[in-house]
């Protein structure tokens, strides 16, 4: 009893209050739901309980289940159809969503093409809120605004569940709020990996919440955990400065996990997250639209942004791409962070003299910020490469020499050696460029590959006594670069240690 009144308290509280969490539960029994929501229940302000996914078992106790949590649930019983796991007839789902109705339940999830059921009128009858719901997996109605509008009229929420493919259909979707601006509730989501920022932001949606899963059960869905700590997505607010990553693919960049608890770090109220980009162009309309304050810039867009960028430092221009782009008065300033990020630790050697040559493996985009940053710095760089014509290009650009990756051999004497292929990466971790190589342990050996830490290249110069540097260090350090661009701050030093990028 006492569960059932605190349901009813939080419901009065939350209602018409601020956006929340919910959990989808997708235990099999009640009481590995409610186990589900005692593990989660830091992170949550509602759930909905998919009796589909319970245990034909337990599905004459669905009744039970809102008295055992203290916060308010929605009943949902999804069909296959809409990406559940009901098998039966439609009338028998919904003779047991009828059933359940016994429950106390503060909102039950009906789909829209429903019409007329007694689970429905059983709802309205009982004064459980009806939530009608539209999924599509493959693509966006050309309605969703009509049908928002029209649903609320009635008095229900509506729910729109759509597959945006592109950044114009997410901008279609980040729309809902100014075209419905007198539509409050209302839910409205983008599943997939187009998706994803309106999950995050579904505050800038108007959506009433977002729904996440301990182990994510939707296309896009992100963990609670993630949702919660990683974006404190409930705590953006209309002054919340929107940062991000754009590139194709993109969602499982490390950035958001630097540049997120950087921001909490200097207590700027800010979100980083990723943006899966199709077209840069329809990038810089949601940027304005969204007000986004900076981002930064994955493959393959590092060149595609520059004809929108109104001011470019020498690096940008020298190096053709840009990875970092801020705001700036009325117009986008661009930076290249992997550019410090790579040379910073190599300053003191240079100016020592230790490092007087370099030997560049690779003619590639991450070759382009290497070898300028080494000749800027006034090192004799030589680039090898498999495809002789991108080393000659290269090497004439930036008026150092080039040869052939079979003859890296003849370049054993040098002080640097800068492997920036994607050879040795996972999976193929057996891999190096230059297996006949011999190293010295007067030499200094780079990689930018960061998974492994060791590749194979790195173990055989760590074995000649070399001095290494990691390629995960550098991700980390244009990171923090990128985060001095975005704030004005130096990234806080407390929170270095715990950048352990590695486990992933
Ligand atoms: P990035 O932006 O990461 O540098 P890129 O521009 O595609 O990516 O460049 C990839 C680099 O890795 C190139 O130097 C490429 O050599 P080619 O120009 O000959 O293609 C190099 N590379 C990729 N796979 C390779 C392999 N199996 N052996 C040798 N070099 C390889």
């Amino acid at each position: 009893m006492q569960g059932v009144l605190l349901g009813v308290m939080y419901w009065n509280v939350k209602v018409g209050g601020s956006p929340m969490i919910c959990l989808v539960l997708t235990g099999g029994t009640i009481e590995a739901s409610v186990s589900q929501y005692e593990r989660n229940k830091e992170y949550v302000d509602i759930v909905e309980l998919r009796v589909d996914l319970l245990h034909e078992s337990s599905r004459s106790r669905v009744a039970t289940f809102p008295s055992l949590v203290d916060v308010p649930v929605i009943l949902t019983i999804r069909r296959q159809s809409d990406g559940g796991m009901y098998i039966g007839s439609e009338r028998s789902r919904l003779a047991l969503l009828e059933s359940c109705l016994d429950g106390k339940f503060d909102y039950v999830d009906i789909e829209d093409d429903v019409k007329r059921s007694m689970a429905e009128q059983k709802a309205r009858e009982a004064g459980v809120r009806i939530i009608r719901s539209k999924h599509d997996f493959s693509g966006m109605p050309n309605d969703i605004y009509h049908r928002i509008a029209k649903i609320s009229a009635k008095g229900d929420i509506p729910k729109l569940a759509v597959t945006p493919q592109s950044i114009l259909d997410l901008i279609t979707l980040f729309r809902v709020r100014t075209e419905l601006k007198d539509v409050e509730d209302k839910i409205v989501l983008g599943m997939g990996d187009f998706g994803l920022p309106s999950r995050i932001l579904y505050k800038r949606m108007g959506s009433l919440w977002t729904y996440c899963a301990e182990t994510p059960v939707a296309p896009g869905q992100i963990s609670v955990q993630q949702m919660k700590e990683l974006y404190q997505a409930d705590k953006v607010d209309d002054r919340t400065h929107i940062y991000g990553v754009i590139g194709n693919p993109v969602n499982h960049s490390f950035s958001p996990r630097i540049q997120n608890p950087g921001f909490r770090g200097i207590n700027f109220n800010a979100i980083y997250l990723p943006f899966l980009v199709d077209s840069v162009r329809s990038f810089f309309i949601l940027a304005e639209m969204l007000k986004i304050s900076g981002f930064s810039v994955t493959v393959p867009h590092k060149q595609q942004v520059l004809p929108y960028l109104g001011k470019i430092t020498r690096e940008v221009k020298q190096i053709g791409s840009c990875n970092t782009v801020v705001r700036a008065k009325n117009l986008w300033s661009g930076t290249n962070t992997d550019y410090y990020g790579f040379v910073e630790p190599l300053i003191p050697d240079i100016d020592s003299k230790e490092i007087q040559s370099a030997l560049v493996i690779g003619a590639g985009g991450a070759a382009r910020s290497v070898v300028w940053a080494l000749r800027n710095h006034g090192c004799k760089v030589t680039i090898i490469n498999r495809n002789l014509e991108r080393a000659k290009n290269l090497a004439q650009e930036t008026m150092t020499a080039y040869d052939t990756l079979e003859h890296a051999k003849l370049y054993e004497h040098v002080d640097l050696v800068v492997q920036t292929t994607s050879v040795g990466m996972v999976p193929a971790i057996e891999e190096d460029p230059i297996p006949d190589y011999t190293f010295n342990k007067n030499q200094i050996v780079y990689e930018l590959v960061y998974r492994p830490k060791y590749t194979k290249l790195l173990q055989r110069a760590l074995e000649a006594g070399c001095r290494l540097h990691f390629g995960i260090d550098m991700l980390i350090r244009q990171g923090k670069h990128q985060f001095e661009s975005f704030t004005g701050y130096h990234y806080p030093k407390r929170l270095e240690l715990s950048l352990d990028l590695e486990e992933d």
